[in-house]
């Protein structure tokens, strides 16, 4: 079985002030310093990129952006470009975030673009599906998230998988304190990589960094990491305090 690296990255969502993040970020860098055995990445709000990229530079921890435009340039009032994302050092970019699929009505075809783009930019991207709570009693949370991945991948060549994480994120587990337990969120990663293997083979499956999000604490993260499709976290609240964050990091087995 393919040994892939543990990934936790922060979802600073919009939170933070300038100052604020620099000395967040500080912590961070300073906690996690020796820190090896797992790539991080943080993803302050667009507002503070320019002065974390000072404090993140040449270390451990990768700069991240929540979000961008699915176009390259142009009339697009209020939107942030990939290209403004690589000028001021960002690397990663989270995609598809159930906050902007609910809240802001992203679609998967839109999501799929921006996919495609970030791809064609040699940006990396982690791409976020999970099914509402609704969704989940129905009983339908696999053929739902298996449907996201599905279009979210559409022209996505075996090549350019390597570009992407998925971040599994039940949309009920988001910022409520509920978690999925250990077993329903491997269940759904689980699903996700068999649907890997389908879309492109079971060796690039295997490889595939699958993250889980919603709530993830240093209370739960150490039960949650270590089961056997679970690769990382995509954490909101808790990345939010370095001594929380970095917990999340340590506890990694
Ligand atoms: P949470 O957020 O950890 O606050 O639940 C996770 C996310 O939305 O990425």
């Amino acid at each position: 079985m393919a040994v892939r690296k543990k990934y936790i990255a922060g979802n600073w969502k919009m939170n933070k002030l300038t100052d604020e993040a620099v000395s967040l970020a500080k912590e961070i860098v300073e906690g996690a310093q020796k820190v090896t055995n797992c790539k991080i990445m943080i993803a302050p709000p667009y507002t503070a990129l320019s002065e974390v990229k000072k404090i993140v530079k040449g270390t451990n921890v990768l700069l991240g952006a929540q979000n961008m435009s699915n176009e390259k340039s142009g009339a697009h009032t209020g939107e942030i470009s990939i290209d403004m994302l690589k000028d001021v050092g960002v690397s990663a970019v989270i995609i598809g975030h159930s906050e902007r699929r609910i809240i802001y009505g992203e679609k998967d075809d839109f999501i799929n673009s921006k996919i495609l783009l970030a791809i064609k930019e040699k940006m990396d991207v982690i791409f976020c599906v999970g099914e509402t709570l609704k969704e989940r009693e129905a009983g339908k949370a696999f053929e739902i998230v298996t449907n996201q991945v599905v279009n979210g991948l559409k022209g996505v060549t075996e090549k350019d998988l390597s570009f992407v994480t998925i971040a599994y994120e039940p949309v009920w587990a988001i910022g409520t304190g509920k978690t999925a337990t250990d077993k329903d969120a491997d269940d759904v990663h689980k699903v996700i990589r068999e649907t890997l293997e389908k879309l492109y083979s079971k060796e690039l499956a295997q490889k595939m960094i699958i993250q889980y999000g919603g709530s993830v604490k240093p209370e739960n993260a150490g039960a949650l990491l270590s089961m056997e499709n679970i690769d990382g976290a995509l954490v909101g609240g808790a990345s939010l305090k370095a001594e929380q964050f970095l917990a999340i990091i340590n506890s990694i087995k």
